[in-house]
């Protein structure tokens, strides 16, 4: 197909709304002309997580307002959309719907195709929509739900070499932030106080180093620092801002270490099968963290590998990453009726074993 295409994409996988809407002109590289988000981070804080009910209801409520501050900011009209893209899966299942039936909607009062993307695709397909990277390049996608290392080989071909057997970083950080009192979400306020802090006071346990491959394991540190601050808190009878501090730089130090070490192998076990595309992409919005960016680079650096990280707009959940991988899937000549389901549970590497736990936006995929 070499057409101009212009897409319409819509997420509502977890706790934000989102359309956006990407033109890519034959050969030329895609432009994101519009992308709102619209989070519901307010609509959970008194929950300590996401309620997937509220998450959907919200969704239903919202993603009409987000297609049409969309289409505004655009300066595009509805007509003016070749193909409705959507996030069919993985998440929570009650969001994941509202947008699917959005899409159809859409689809079928537009006469246009809908195409079906798997969320992860999305995150995975960034650094082509950002920097035109070509396949296959090595991917570490990163969030509040998702932590693996994947191969992208194309628009829909991808090799999971690990990821998380149970919690992904951004729960690590979110859950250490409540036991601390610190805001949510946990990514940025634990990063804040790391920065102050002591990072070899506690020291905490690195999950898994000892076993081969690239699968990680984050749920332990939990525990880990429930622990130290229990024992700090039997100990003077309550936590100073210092004590929080050298906690939070403990936490975030194993974190780094953890994910350091596992890029490393992924590294090495990727460059050994594509030594001629040295280079590895992060995604999700634990990717924000400046310590973990800083080591990946170090570690890319020692390895002679590119590094790619999208802006964080793109790296955490958004549509523009949904319309584009829309966009690539329709170019690769697929797209969906109006039998398109919403998946809870969707592997992007349909070869690989399930990964087990549940994070923040329910099974993991
Ligand atoms: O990709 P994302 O927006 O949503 C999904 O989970 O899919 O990622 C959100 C997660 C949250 O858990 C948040 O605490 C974490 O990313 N996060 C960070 C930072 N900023 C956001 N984690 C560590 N350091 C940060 N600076
Ligand atoms: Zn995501």
């Amino acid at each position: 197909m070499t057409s101009d295409l212009t897409i319409l994409g819509l997420e509502s996988t977890c706790d934000d709304t989102a359309a956006a809407i990407v033109r890519q002109a034959d050969r030329e590289a895609p432009e994101i002309l519009a992308s709102v988000v619209h989070g519901q981070t307010s609509l959970h804080a008194d929950f300590g997580g996401v309620v997937p009910e509220i998450a959907a209801r919200a969704h239903a409520e919202k993603l009409d307002i987000c297609v049409e501050e969309a289409l505004a900011a655009s300066g595009l009209s509805l007509s003016e959309i070749d193909a409705i893209a959507v996030s069919a899966g993985p998440g929570l299942i009650g969001g994941v719907l509202s947008g699917v039936m959005c899409a159809k909607g859409l689809a079928a009062g537009l006469s246009v195709p809908l195409v079906g993307v798997n969320h992860l695709a999305g995150h995975a397909l960034t650094p082509r929509l950002t920097d035109q990277v070509t396949f296959p390049y090595l991917m570490l996608l990163v969030s509040g739900g998702h932590c693996q290392f994947l191969i992208a080989r194309g628009p829909e071909e991808f090799t999971r070499l690990g990821g998380t057997i149970d919690d992904a970083p951004g729960e690590a950080f979110d859950k250490t932030a409540r036991l601390l009192g610190l805001p949510q979400p946990g990514g940025p306020s634990v990063q804040a106080k790391a920065e102050v802090g002591d990072p070899k006071r506690f020291r905490l346990p690195r999950p898994l180093l000892d076993r081969p491959g690239c699968d990680m394991s984050f749920s332990g540190l939990k525990t880990a620092i429930l622990r130290a601050r229990d024992a700090v808190v039997a100990d003077k009878g309550g936590l100073t801002e210092q004590d929080r501090a050298d906690l939070c730089a403990g936490f975030q130090a194993a974190v780094v270490d953890v994910l350091a070490e596992k890029t490393k192998r992924a590294l090495v076990e990727y460059l050994a099968e594509n030594p001629e595309a040295p280079l590895l992409a992060v995604a999700g919005g634990v990717a924000a963290n400046s310590a973990i960016r800083a080591e990946l680079e170090t570690v890319c650096a020692n390895l002679g590998v590119a590094f790619v990280a999208p802006p964080l707009a793109l790296c955490t959940d958004n549509a523009a990453m949904i319309a584009y991988a829309g966009l690539e899937r329709f170019r690769n000549g697929a797209q969906d009726d109006m039998t398109l389901v919403a998946r809870p549970r969707w592997p992007l590497d349909k070869a690989a074993p399930a990964l087990l736990g549940g994070g923040k936006k329910g099974a993991k995929s």
